[in-house]
């Protein structure tokens, strides 16, 4: 496995091995590493001649007063990760590598990006969707992967992806859990006990919910209720957002049918962590 900070030494090795026929997959990741990371590098490296993961904290995808300083970081415990996973390359750039200091050019994806995570965190997702082009542009993978816990941050990638013909496809997979269904997240190590205790109830809220519209509840904002009911009764938990929208254009909808995501932001303490299901009723 070869490590590399340099977007151009990328280039050229990702240039060489295309060259050779070979197909490259691309993991971007921010680091500390987890087994949700893992099982997309496995992904990968089941679907491509040639693996690249990425690490990189991007700070213009963290707004002011976030946890970009605090970010959990270890780089030498993600490299072991990375060559026991089978990463053939990993590109951990610095910061002033990936951002020139007169960098003006931004890519956004509009509409999607205005409700769920995109109305918590304003500029979230502009951050996302240029880093996420620059690493295309550096790696110009034939396939990428994301995972389904950021399910907006995924329809907004490939939604972007196809408007801008980047020429990836773009490979979503489930959620990993912990046994007790808390959604693996580099952001757990935060929780307090207490609160690590509490948050599983989050899928627990998510599921009690499915089972009531796979049982027939066809009222959004019933099911939105039921689920903000059961998280505020956690104590410390705060909710961010429960929303029921539409898999295809993000909008709320007021009547469930079709596929619709079901996606709740909460906090605990200052940790906010995010879960997910997606319904399919066709
Ligand atoms: O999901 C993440 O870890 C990040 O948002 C990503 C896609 C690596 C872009 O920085």
């Amino acid at each position: 496995m070869q490590l590399s900070r340099e977007k151009a030494e990328v280039r050229a090795l990702v240039e060489e091995t295309r060259r050779r026929g070979a197909s490259v997959g691309l993991v971007p990741t921010m680091g500390y590493l987890h087994e949700g990371h893992l099982s997309l590098v496995r992904r990968a490296r089941q679907e491509n001649d040639y693996v690249v993961l990425s690490i990189f904290v991007n700070p213009t995808q963290f707004g002011p007063g976030e946890d970009l300083e605090r970010y959990p970081r270890d780089l030498e415990r993600d490299l072991e990760l990375a060559e026991q996973a089978g990463v053939d390359l990993v590109f951990a750039p610095a910061a002033e590598e990936m951002y020139a200091p007169d960098h003006r050019t931004w890519v956004e994806v509009e509409e999607l990006t205005r409700g769920l995570c995109g109305r918590s965190r304003p500029g979230h997702f502009r951050g996302v969707t240029t880093v996420v082009t620059k690493l295309f542009g550096i790696c110009r993978p034939d396939r990428a992967y994301f995972g389904q816990k950021d399910a907006q941050q995924a329809l907004v990638i490939r939604r972007m992806t196809r408007d801008l013909d980047l020429g990836a496809e773009v490979v979503v997979a489930p959620i990993v859990r912990e046994a007790d269904g808390l959604a693996l997240s580099s952001r757990n190590v935060y929780l307090s006990e207490e609160e690590r205790r509490a948050a599983p109830m989050l899928q627990r809220a998510l599921c009690e919910a499915e089972v009531a519209v796979r049982a027939g509840e066809r009222d959004a904002e019933a099911v939105r209720d039921q689920v903000r009911r059961r998280i505020e009764g956690v104590p410390g938990a705060r909710v961010d957002y429960v929303e029921l929208v539409s898999t295809q254009t993000l909008q709320s909808v007021e009547r469930i049918t079709g596929e619709v995501l079901l996606a709740v932001a909460v906090f605990f303490g200052k940790t906010r962590l995010i879960d997910n299901v997606i319904i399919d009723l066709r």
